[in-house]
């Protein structure tokens, strides 16, 4: 299986920024068959980046961060993945800001997770603990809820269209004060995903959905991170905003495929 580094540029950079930033990244980077590279910048940035990937013949893919799970209609400031179609080849579903800040449920995200199924691109589910449930141990039943909730409708053929990304909330920005993940800690629950995954699909299918990691990676972390058995690749937020270390991650993680 592929290792992904995928970074999360959230609502940050302009979309001349995000332009600037991926021809450095484009100069810098040399792409290996092993290692899947995608950013995902604001919507408003992925048309031009996607020219601009497309003029430059990269295999850097784009993700989006959100959209709406209806393909159109009258729902005014929303972008379908329909629309989107063409433009990315990932997007980011049920993101921990989403579910807290906007308040998506397990509910929407099945339809999201659905809606970017029937339009070809691959749902990255985000799925993870916040401090009060990991402190009250109930991070199980959280993780169980979230994979059993999108997924329930999704078949054993399309699953193998999904990503998973862990993302324990109370790891999220330790620039902002959160904590760092022991890797330890995630490899456990790593394996929780992955006995949810069978349970549904069996065991042959459970393997080939990847299993991202995501929280305060860095380029002192990533190796760390990237060798937990199970581990299929990295979101990056914070640290993907700095060109330098999004590109050190992605030697790291050559160097680990290797
Ligand atoms: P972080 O963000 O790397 O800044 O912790 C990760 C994420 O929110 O996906």
């Amino acid at each position: 299986m592929k290792t992904y580094i995928v970074g999360n540029w959230k609502m940050n950079l302009t979309v001349g920024e995000s332009s600037i930033y991926l021809q450095k990244l484009l100069k810098r980077i040399k792409m290996s068959k092993d290692i899947e590279v995608a950013v995902a910048p604001s919507t408003i940035a992925l048309q031009t980046l996607s020219v601009q990937l497309e003029r430059n013949k990269s295999k850097v893919k784009l993700a989006a961060q959100n959209f709406y799970h209806r393909d159109y209609g009258a729902y005014t400031g929303e972008v379908s993945v329909m629309q989107l179609n063409g433009l990315v080849n990932y997007a980011i579903v049920g993101h921990s800001e989403r579910r807290y800040i906007f308040g998506e449920t397990n509910k929407d995200l099945k339809l999201k997770v659905a809606a970017a199924i029937r339009n070809n691109i691959t749902p990255i589910l985000c799925v993870g603990e916040t401090e009060n449930e990991r402190t009250y141990g109930e991070t199980k039943d959280v993780i169980r809820d979230e994979i059993f909730g999108a997924l329930s409708e999704i078949d054993a053929e399309d699953v193998k269209k999904v990503i998973i990304a862990y993302e324990p909330v109370w790891a999220i920005s330790s620039t902002k004060g959160a904590k760092i993940a022991a890797p330890d800690e995630i490899a456990n629950t790593i394996k929780l995903i992955k006995s949810e995954l069978k349970e549904i699909y069996g065991k042959e299918i459970a393997e080939k959905v990847p299993i991202l990691y995501g929280g305060s990676v860095n380029p002192s972390n990533a190796g760390a991170y990237l060798t937990i058995p199970g581990v299929n690749g990295l979101l990056i937020g914070g640290s993907s905003l700095i060109s330098d270390h999004f590109i050190d991650i992605i030697e790291i993680a050559k160097r680990v495929a290797r």
